[in-house]
């Protein structure tokens, strides 16, 4: 499957991208460093942020959690479409997806 990322210079980067693993993992394993996801993807950093541009025809995601939603909160450039990269677990539905790496927190 594949995910198109696009980086904060503006630069989109299509990456092929393993289903089961997160969409931080996908990102940081095509080399894309500046998703820092520092804490590993324990829900307790905020440094995956991600704006979730579009979603394949009938694609969806999973709610935002309390913690996510928790966590979220605390980052200056919070938007509707904002996610924490390391809760989206990459599966079918949504391949094809594209997101932006959020500003640095
Ligand atoms: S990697 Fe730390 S919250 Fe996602």
């Amino acid at each position: 499957m594949k995910v198109t990322v696009t980086t904060r210079d503006g630069a989109e980067h299509t990456v092929e991208a393993r289903e089961g693993l997160s969409l931080m993992q996908n990102i940081r394993n095509a080399g894309l460093d500046e998703l820092q996801a520092i804490c590993g993807g324990s829900l307790s950093c905020a440094t995956c942020h991600v704006y979730v541009d579009a979603l394949p025809e009938g694609g969806g995601l999973l709610e935002r959690s309390r913690d996510e939603d928790d966590l979220l909160d605390a980052c200056d450039e919070l938007t509707d479409t904002s996610r924490l990269s390391c809760q989206i677990v990459l599966g079918p539905a949504l391949d094809g997806m594209r997101v932006t790496i959020a500003p640095e927190y």
